[in-house]
């Protein structure tokens, strides 16, 4: 049997309803056969604070562990004021630290952002990836992932429109190939 990769996969928004969570849970199962997605919640993280991380919080710690054991890193976001929501920078920094020590460093990655708006998250996409140059992730560069319009993504029963599945299809099959192409030795 092929190998089966395990994706760490943040999510942007906090809100019970967000849409970004719903597309998060539509790549899940649309992933294929060498993935599986596990959403690592990131909602109760304590600031960032290098005063407490001389005695690390215990959600720092298992936030750590979590991403730390992943193959691979995914990230699912809305863009907040033309940049990275406050949630997703501050699990990205408590990830990175202590210094040295970085969860981060060498995982495969990809960004998708989603937004009601026509742009779908452009400027969130990119800045998030500012950063994952930084900590040594290899983000995945092709296809780019820009989910605009993302109000009409899911039906009030919280179906997938029929017109966007192939792009998330498309998105995931090609996250696979680059998680195994990528993966950390
Ligand atoms: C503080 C804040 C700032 C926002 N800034 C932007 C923005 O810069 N660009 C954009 O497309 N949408 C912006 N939005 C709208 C979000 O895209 C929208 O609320 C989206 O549904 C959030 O994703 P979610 O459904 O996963 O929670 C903003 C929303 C909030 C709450």
């Amino acid at each position: 049997m092929s190998t089966v990769y395990t994706i760490a996969v943040l999510v942007g928004s906090l809100r019970k309803e967000s849409i970004n969570r719903k597309v998060a849970k539509a790549l899940a199962d649309l992933a294929p056969a060498n993935l599986k997605l596990n959403i690592v919640e990131i909602g109760d993280l304590p600031l960032y604070n290098e005063d407490i991380d001389v005695t690390p919080p215990a959600a720092y710690s298992t936030f750590r562990q979590c991403v730390a054991s992943s193959d691979a890193v995914l990230f699912v976001t809305p863009e907040y004021n033309r940049s990275v929501p406050a949630p997703l920078k501050n699990a990205i920094d408590v990830g990175s630290r202590p210094y040295g020590k970085s969860a981060w460093s060498g995982k495969p990655g990809a960004v998708i952002s989603v937004s009601p708006g026509a742009i779908g998250g452009f400027g969130a996409n990119h800045h998030l990836r500012q950063s994952l140059v930084f900590l040594n992730v290899p983000c995945m560069q092709q296809p780019e992932a820009y989910l605009g319009g993302a109000g009409a993504v899911f039906d009030d029963a919280g179906k997938l429109s029929e017109a966007t599945q192939p792009f998330l299809q498309g998105f995931i099959n090609a996250f696979g190939a680059w998680v195994e192409q990528h993966k950390k030795a």
